[in-house]
């Protein structure tokens, strides 16, 4: 293999990138983030790699944020982020950057491809043309990316200066606050009595962050805020306390299964 893909998704448009990101650059191995959430170390086994995953509160996710500084960076030459993300990416590359020079690398590339927001508890998602819409882009800025990894180009998004300004304040007056309570956010989950007790909920999980009692989802208070759990409950039953998620949709990326977000947890033999 010539590049490591690490991911972490919830809806699956992470995966989807990481899929046709590695499709693109060819002679790539998929590894999910959370089947390494346990490793002390983590041996990065090729000469070039890139991590894929969502911006969550104009920042990364909690658990990538965690993995970075795990890698074992020795023998990589040229590293990569991409985030996927529904419009604004705040500081989410800013802090990937940080986070490879505490692991004692560089990240030489940073990209954000804007997909389909998926963040219910604050809008609607979008319909069906705009699901099509989602994937062109992605396809074109994907194309993108592989021509500059390929390359080996130095390439890190800043965005303009509005959006820069904008990103920092979000993240300043709100971002920070959600990141640090993010684990325990859980704790706004709640079920509708229209719960059919069928486990999706557990079984998606990507962090093993539900155990069902009675047939009824309980949240243990390690939670990732990917909101697996909400988007593939087949009857949407799941909502966020205080926010109107009954009367919003549910969505997750069309080419992505309950199955490929529940493997992600799946241990790798690879991994040291
Ligand atoms: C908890 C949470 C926070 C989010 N915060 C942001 C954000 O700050 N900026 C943004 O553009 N999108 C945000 N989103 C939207 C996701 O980044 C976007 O839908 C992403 O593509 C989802 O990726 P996934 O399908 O791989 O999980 C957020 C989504 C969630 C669930
Ligand atoms: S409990 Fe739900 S939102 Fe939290 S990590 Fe698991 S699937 Fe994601
Ligand atoms: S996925 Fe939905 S219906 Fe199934 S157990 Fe969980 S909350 Fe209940």
């Amino acid at each position: 293999m010539e590049t490591t893909l690490y991911y972490f998704t919830g809806t699956g448009n992470s995966l989807a990138c990481a899929r046709a990101l590695a499709r693109g650059l060819g002679d790539a191995d998929l590894v999910p983030i959370a089947s390494l959430r346990h490793h002390e170390r983590i041996g990065v086994p090729t000469r070039r790699m890139g991590i894929v995953c969502p911006v969550y509160f104009y920042s990364l996710p909690l658990i990538v944020r965690e993995c970075i500084p795990r890698l074992d960076l020795s023998g990589v030459k040229y590293t990569f982020l991409v985030v996927t993300m529904g419009g604004l990416p705040g500081l989410a590359i800013e802090h990937g950057a940080e986070l490879f020079r505490k692991a004692g690398g560089e990240l030489h590339a940073g990209f954000a491809v804007r997909m389909f927001a998926n963040y219910i508890a604050a809008y609607n998602v979008r319909g069906e043309r705009a699901i099509r819409a989602m994937e062109r882009r992605m396809e074109r800025r994907v194309a993108e990316i592989v021509r500059i990894v390929r390359e080996g180009k130095r390439h890190l998004r800043r965005g303009g200066p509005f959006e820069r300004l904008l990103g920092r304040a979000m993240f300043r007056w709100f971002g920070r606050k959600f990141v640090d309570e993010a684990r325990t956010r859980d704790k706004r989950f709640t079920v509708d009595p229209s719960c059919v007790h069928c486990g999706t909920c557990a079984y998606v999980c990507p962090v093993e962050n539900i155990q069902l009692v009675d047939g009824l989802p309980q949240w243990l208070g390690h939670c990732e805020q990917c909101y697996a759990c909400i988007h593939f409950c087949p009857v949407a039953a799941i909502q966020v306390q205080g926010k109107p998620t009954r009367l919003r949709g549910r969505y997750h990326h069309p080419a992505v299964s309950a199955d490929d977000i529940a493997l992600q947890k799946a241990a790798r033999p690879k991994a040291t």
